[in-house]
């Protein structure tokens, strides 16, 4: 299987210059014939994501916005929103959902999540969709519980879509080619503690079982690790055959330690 490296950039850098400091040391060593074997992914910014869409359009990297609207995949009164339609206009291929931070800050529902992945799928986007526990959920042993909770959101999609007499090989593919999980313990992400190589492993074989069980034909899930990756532990990760890359957010800002994460999981995994 492919191993993905993403990184997310989150509400950074600043300024568009910086961005673009960042973006060109990436593609410089690119250039340099360091180009990854491993998929590479940037989430920058909405504001900077044409940009920097444009600028990598013709190299190895592919880019995803952080969040799309739930109102509707195309246009409309929605103030603030960015909508599915607008961010593949604007070069991306991806985009990144139900990542923690939204759920914590802006109170992302089940009901949100399930109209924001339909209108990924519908505009053709890729979904990453995080999923993971708090510390208060680890420390009372309810990883497994939370995650189901969060992982229903993939079951009724798939339910609403059949129920919308999609035909089942053409939703089963769309999952197949265009989702992504990130497990994402919220207790790892940003606090330099991360859980143990033996616990990711179960947590995504968990996972990995959970999707498959959703329907028959869907194949084996991506699932990647997101929380604390750096330049020192990503190849503990890369050594997993159950870790399948990894979502990068401050370690993702600087492109020697990004690359060094990309290195680790090269080359693709068997
Ligand atoms: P971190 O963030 O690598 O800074 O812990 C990961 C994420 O939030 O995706």
């Amino acid at each position: 299987m492919q191993a993905w490296v993403i990184g997310n950039w989150k509400q950074n850098p600043a300024t568009l210059s910086e961005a673009n400091t960042l973006l060109e040391a990436l593609v410089a060593a690119n250039d340099k014939g360091t180009q990854q074997q491993c998929q590479l992914m940037l989430a920058p910014s909405c504001i900077h994501l044409a940009a920097v869409s444009a600028r990598l359009q013709d190299t190895f990297i592919l880019t995803a916005a952080q969040d799309i609207s739930a109102h509707s995949d195309s246009s409309g009164a929605y103030t603030g929103d960015c909508s599915a339609r607008q961010v593949a206009d604007a070069g991306a291929t991806w985009t990144i959902l139900g990542h923690s931070e939204r759920r914590q800050y802006h109170q992302e529902s089940h009901e949100t999540l399930l109209n924001k992945m339909s209108n990924a799928f519908t505009q053709r986007l890729g979904v990453v969709f995080c999923i993971g526990e708090t510390q208060a959920q680890y420390d009372a042993k309810q990883t497994f519980a939370v995650l189901d909770e969060q992982l229903s959101v993939i079951k009724a999609l798939l339910t609403q879509r059949l129920e919308q007499s999609e035909p089942q090989s053409e939703c089963v593919n769309t999952l197949a080619e265009r989702l992504i999980i990130a497990y994402e313990p919220v207790w790892a992400i940003g606090t330099g503690k991360v859980p143990t190589v033996m616990e990711v492993e179960a947590t995504h074989q968990y996972i990995k079982e959970t999707v498959a069980s959703f329907h028959k034909a869907l194949p084996a899930i991506t699932v990647l690790y997101g929380g604390s990756v750096n330049a020192d532990n990503a190849s503990d990760f890369a050594a997993s055959s159950m870790i399948d890359g990894a979502l990068v957010g401050g370690a993702s800002l600087k492109a020697e330690s990004f690359l060094a994460i990309a290195n680790a999981f090269n080359p693709v995994k068997g």
